[in-house]
């Protein structure tokens, strides 16, 4: 397998064919912000927070679906990208409910600390304070679609490492939303497997385990990796 060697940044990376921007970042200890990217799953580019910029290219690149090329000259970090992120990140902060102070995962939560890494200290457009539902049929886990970003982490990891497909996306633009199975009450969902991967990989307090106090909430998508390590190696055989 080859391997390419590119600029992130000012530094010299290697990246193996095939592999990512982001992934040679990330495997260089270079911070790209994300919200919708999980190693081990695929990458829909749907929140565009690891756009980067591409010497020679006249536009920016979603750095977890462009792939690492010999010579490239990648820079994650300018004022107008940083100014791009902040943008996104208050989008979403306006279009959902996102009051942090009273949320099941206030501290453990990606959108939020990604808020604080931008310094967005305040959201310049009117909140839409939509008034969704919350589904608590389950017996132990929740879904607040007024938390939910529509990163469709859940959606992946139910599908692609679960093989359960519970999760699905409905509806288009300001109705889409998560369902379970045909739009039931999660609690009747036939499919559910209750293993709780769509929970740890949701990046804000979307999913979450019922009666657990906040400092139980911490979530680390990083076990998907190690899923799938172990089912290559056939550790579980
Ligand atoms: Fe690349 Fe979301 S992490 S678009």
């Amino acid at each position: 397998m080859s391997v390419h060697t590119l600029e992130i940044d000012g530094r010299m990376v290697t990246a193996l064919e095939g592999e990512t921007i982001l992934a040679a970042a990330e495997d260089a200890g270079i911070f790209i912000p994300k919200l919708c990217a999980v190693e081990g799953l695929s990458a829909p580019g749907a929140c565009r927070l690891c756009m980067v910029e591409i010497a020679g290219q006249n536009k920016l690149r979603a750095a977890c679906l462009t792939r690492a090329a010999e010579g490239m000259v990648v820079r994650t970090e300018t004022s107008a990208l940083r100014e791009q992120r902040k943008l996104l990140v208050e989008l979403l902060l306006a279009e959902g409910n996102h009051v942090c102070s009273v949320c099941v995962v206030n501290g453990y939560c990606e959108l939020q600390s990604l808020a604080a890494a931008l310094d967005v200290d305040h959201v310049r457009f009117t909140p839409r304070y939509p008034a969704r539902t919350i589904d608590l049929s389950h017996e132990r886990f929740g879904l607040d679609h007024n938390r939910c970003i529509l990163c469709t982490r859940c959606v992946r990891a139910c599908d692609e490492i679960e093989g359960a497909h519970t999760l699905d996306v409905a509806g288009r633009g300001r109705t889409a939303r998560i369902i379970t199975d045909l739009a039931e009450p999660w609690g009747h969902s036939e499919s559910c497997t209750g293993c709780g991967k769509c929970v740890r990989t949701c990046p804000t307090g979307a999913l979450f385990l019922k009666n657990k106090p906040a400092a139980e909430m911490k979530k680390d998508s990083g076990f998907i990796r190690q899923i799938i390590a172990a089912r290559r190696e056939k550790i579980w055989i």
